[in-house]
This record gives C-alpha cells, structure tokens and sequence, in this order.
C-alpha cells in the first residue's frame, strides 16, 4: 500500500524545512509526497528560487493564494485547500512551521471527514515551539495548529515540556530535532562554494548580516526608523551586509525610510537571496542581526554570535544552549562592540540538531501510518 502523504509548504522557511523531508520520502516506496504550496510567498525570489536550489520538483498542487490581512489569507487557504484534500483524499497532512498556512491546512484537515474514510491523520513539525506572547500571530498559529495535530514532532526538549504542560498526551509527542540543520547539511557543499561574501567585497569574518521582517519591528514607522538609524551607525563600525525582506522594503518605501539607508558604503542592501547565497553569507559573517526564528537557530548550531531584536523567543534552547542573545534597538551597538572585542560566548549544538532529522520523522511517519490505535483515535474528533 502506497501512503498520499500532503505536505504543505507557504513562506520562505517552510521550504527549507519540507526539502530534506521531501527527498527522504521520495525514496520511500510505501509513500507518495505531495507537495501543496498554498502561494503565501510567490516573488521568484522568496519562492522558485528556493525549489530549484533545494532540489524540490514544481509543487505537485499550487493553490496561488498570495497577501492579504491575516482573515484574507487564512481563510482563503482553507476555502482552496478543501478543494484539493476532499479531490486527493490524503492519508496525512503533514503541516510545518507557524506560518498562515500552517493553522490554515491543519484546520482544514482535522475537520475533513471522507465518505468511507476518516480524515487524514494531521502532523505538525516543529511543534512546541511557544514565545509565550500572543501578540504575535505565529504564536496563535502555533498554539491552534498543536490543538489540532495527531503528531507532535519537536525540534528540542522544550517543545515536548510546553506541550504536556498544554495537556498534549505524552504519546503524541515525538522529539526529532531540527530539521532545518537536516537542509543545511545537505546544502553545505553549495553554500560553501559560492564566494558570495568575497564578490560582494566582505573580508572573511569582518562583516554582519541583517535580517528584519518581523512586524513589531518593521510595520511601526518609530521602530523602523529607530532601527535604521542603528543600522547606520553600526555600519560606521564594521561592514552589514542586509538582505531586505517585501514586507520591510514595502515599509521602508512607504515611509521614505529607505533614503536613510540606501547608497551608504558600509551597508548593502540586496534583493533577497537564495537559500545557499543567505547561508554563504551567514556562514562567513562575524555576527547576525536579526528577528527571524529559523537564523537563530542556524547560528547557534553555526557557532556564530547572533542578536535578535525581539523580547522574546520561541526558541530558548539558542539562548540557554547557543549564540543567541535578545536585544533591544538601544542596546544594538554595545553589543556589537562587545562581539567586535571578542567578548561572547561560545555554544555547542543541541542535542539532535544533527542532520538526521528527516529520518526520524519518516520513520514516525511510517509508525503512525501503520498504527490503527491513532487511526481509530482521530475518527473521535
Ligand atoms: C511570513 C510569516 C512569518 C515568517 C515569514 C518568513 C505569517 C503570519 N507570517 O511573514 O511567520 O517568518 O513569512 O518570510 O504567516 N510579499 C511579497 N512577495 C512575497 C511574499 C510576500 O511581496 O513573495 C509581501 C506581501 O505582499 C505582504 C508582505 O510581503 O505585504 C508580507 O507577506 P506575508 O506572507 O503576509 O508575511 P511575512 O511578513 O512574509
């Protein structure tokens, strides 16, 4: 029996972390993946770029949906997606991240009963993961699609401890590390390659990058600003090299922000970059300063000082375990100094952030297929 096996992918960080799932279970002959992209990210660049470069085939079913306000999108994830779950009848659904999307299909799926046949069992990889602040809407992703999910897979012990505290039962919950080191090791040989950092005129070591898309920090024009203005005194100190995310270059347009930073020598804006370009850079920089979930992680296992302009983080374990520090804006330049005198700490990988994820997950992928206790349990809901 060959498994249909849907997995979902959205914005720029869902496809670094389906591609090593992916490839693992194209190799599987009892499974069938099926990769939907729901369109939340459709630039070339922050979406068929990542395809080829990963290795990825076109996606199987694109549902085209694009921007809007969270209900637009949201909702209409879930009006297409019920279209092709009730056409493909999958057996799993398997949901990552915390993006739109996410919550999107796993609602979608945990309400769709077959005729003849109960709805398709719902995993969620890199579930767990809490900030505990509800004022960001990955959070509320997180917390509903964790309701929802049959199977927990979890990036680091935290995960599993906030999931039982939320009454997840213990025998949903699977501890698989973390996937996006699964992408980077497979990727290593690429980014390692491309001299990227040297064409663009970086010293090995010498420079920073700058990542910022996240809302609190770039929809709000005085932060904006404020964080601007960092960036150029910063620079004035040590290279940064920025690739600008749509949602922060629409930002910087719109509130003529972008006068303030652009044509400065020492700080390069780029387009976004693809998934080995970024990396290249990452690999080779002396620190990062950013509000991504994903950096913060790469960086920790990279041993690469890394500044996160957020109160808070739904991944500690790179605080407690890594490189990661939060900062506010007025702190930014101390730190930097701090790093520039060699001054921070050092970390060590946590435990199963080790390349290997993706075999984890496949072999619970085929436990759960083929357990009726779970199949029998889900017809409940
Ligand atoms: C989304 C995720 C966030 C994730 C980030 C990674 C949610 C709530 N947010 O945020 O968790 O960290 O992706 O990048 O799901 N845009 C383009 N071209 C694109 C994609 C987006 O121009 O290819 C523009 C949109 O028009 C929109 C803005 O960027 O105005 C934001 O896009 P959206 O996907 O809504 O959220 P992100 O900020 O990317």
């Amino acid at each position: 029996m060959k498994y249909l096996i849907h997995i979902i992918a959205a914005a720029r960080p869902n496809f670094v972390k389906i591609a090593p799932l992916w490839h693992a279970l194209k190799k599987k002959d009892w499974a069938t993946p099926v990769i939907v992209h729901t369109g939340q990210h459709y630039d070339v660049n922050m979406s068929d770029a990542f395809f080829k470069e990963l290795e990825l085939p076109p996606p199987d079913i694109h549902l085209g949906v694009g921007s809007g306000t969270h209900a637009e999108q949201t909702s209409q994830v879930m009006v297409s997606y019920e279209k092709a779950l009730i056409e493909q009848r999958p057996d799993m659904v398997i949901v990552v991240g915390d993006v739109n999307s996410t919550i999107a299909c796993a609602l979608v799926a945990s309400k769709a009963f077959y005729q003849n046949k109960q709805r398709p069992i719902i995993a969620h990889l890199e579930a767990g993961l809490r900030s505990f602040d509800r004022t960001m809407p990955e959070e509320i992703n997180r917390l509903v699609t964790d309701v929802l999910a049959d199977i927990l897979w979890t990036p680091s012990p935290d995960g599993d401890e906030n999931l039982l505290k939320e009454g997840i039962p213990k025998e949903k919950i699977v501890r698989v590390g973390n996937i996006m080191i699964d992408s980077l090791e497979m990727m290593r040989e690429k980014i390692e390659s491309p001299s990227l950092y040297k064409d663009a005129g970086y010293e090995r070591g010498a420079y920073g990058v700058v990542t910022l898309h996240r809302p609190a920090n770039v929809d709000d024009q005085e932060t904006l600003e404020n964080l601007c203005e960092a960036l150029v005194k910063i620079s004035d100190k040590t290279p940064l090299v920025f690739p600008v995310h749509p949602r922060t270059q629409k930002n910087l347009e719109k509130t003529g922000l972008i006068n303030t930073i652009n044509g400065k020598e020492r700080l390069s804006l780029l387009e976004p970059l693809s998934y080995p370009q970024f990396m290249n850079l990452v690999f080779n920089c002396s620190f990062v300063i950013t509000d991504s979930g994903g950096i913060q992680e790469e960086t920790t296992y990279l041993n690469i000082p890394c500044l996160t302009l957020r109160p808070n983080t739904e991944r500690p374990i790179t605080v407690e375990q890594g490189t990661n520090q939060l900062i506010k804006i007025e702190n930014l330049e101390d730190q930097i100094n701090n790093i520039l005198v060699g001054s921070v700490s050092k970390s060590s990988a946590p435990e199963l952030w080790d390349g290997q994820t993706a075999g984890r997950v496949v072999t619970s992928i085929k436990e759960i297929l083929i357990n009726s206790n779970l199949t029998s349990d889900k017809a409940d809901g």
